[in-house]
């Protein structure tokens, strides 16, 4: 898929990996529409890429739709999305623990975010692209969303974030599956250790403990490094159904 002149939407890109991938896209000739929670800098890393902010709340199934549609309408058509709405924070908690049988409440909280929301998203963005024109090659979009090798191999502690993450590793493949009729291709990346929110702040000290279990390089990784591989999954048609673990050779121990 081209970059030049396509429009992308980017889900959680107020931040982190996302607003690495907005700024790579929007350096690249990309229209960018960022997607974050309106109490995110949103705005103002929009503003500086010329983009677009949409103010939501990803759990609000309904207004994630209104605000895809309303992306399409302000820009025209949707070729791009990158999501990376989700994550781990909370407590871990075994599955018997010493209070007892996990919360069911919070296992479904982890589903709803990571899972159901992206999605969601992903129903409406696929949507989207299927009205585009083809290009020559007979693409009309691209999807990547965001695992975790978590999906793969969950610490102690993790099994609500693993099993959604292990869901988007399962219904990438589907989709691309789905969606290959129409020339939308799906991907996901899935990161190890990543410098964003408060673990960007940790020192090298604290990290290099939290990367141990790393082949090659024992840090955490950057979020320029994700952007890289998302913008190879845009520009790489061969590239579809997988997940790409971004994650210097780590297999996590089991705690
Ligand atoms: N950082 C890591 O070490 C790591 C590792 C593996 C996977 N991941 C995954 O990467 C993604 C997060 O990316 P990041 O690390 O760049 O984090 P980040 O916190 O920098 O960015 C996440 C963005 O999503 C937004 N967001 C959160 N909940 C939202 C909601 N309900 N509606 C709308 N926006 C919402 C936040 O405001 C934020 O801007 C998550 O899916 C996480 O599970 C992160």
């Amino acid at each position: 898929m081209e970059v030049k002149g396509s429009v992308a939407i980017v889900a959680g890109g107020a931040s982190g990996m996302a607003k690495a991938t907005a700024e790579q896209l929007a350096a690249e000739g990309a229209t960018v529409a960022i997607l974050d929670l309106p109490s995110s800098k949103g705005a103002e890393v929009a503003k500086e890429l010329g983009g677009t902010f949409h103010a939501l709340d990803a759990l609000d199934y309904a207004a994630a739709e209104a605000t895809i549609n309303e992306v399409v309408a302000q820009h025209g058509a949707l070729h791009i999305a990158v999501n990376t709405i989700g994550g781990g924070g909370g407590m871990p908690m075994r599955t018997v623990g010493k209070d007892g049988a996990y919360p069911l409440d919070n296992f479904q909280r982890y589903i709803d975010l990571n899972l159901v929301a992206t999605f969601n998203l992903n129903r409406i963005q696929a949507l989207h692209m299927s009205k585009n024109a083809p290009n020559e090659e007979g693409e009309r979009g691209v999807i990547i969303d965001t695992a975790s090798i978590a999906a793969f191999e969950g610490q102690i502690g993790q099994v609500a974030y693993s099993a959604a993450k292990a869901g988007i590793v399962g219904m990438v493949f589907t989709m691309a599956r789905d969606l290959g009729n129409i020339g939308v291709r799906v991907n996901a990346i899935a990161p190890s250790l990543f410098a964003t929110g408060i673990v960007a702040g940790l020192d090298e000290e604290r990290a290099a403990v939290l990367c141990k279990d790393a082949a090659f390089p024992k840090r955490m990784g950057k979020p320029h490094e994700f952007a890289n591989v998302a913008m190879t999954i845009v520009k790489t048609p061969m590239l579809n159904g997988g997940t790409i673990r971004v994650d210097a050779g780590t297999r996590f121990a089991p705690k």
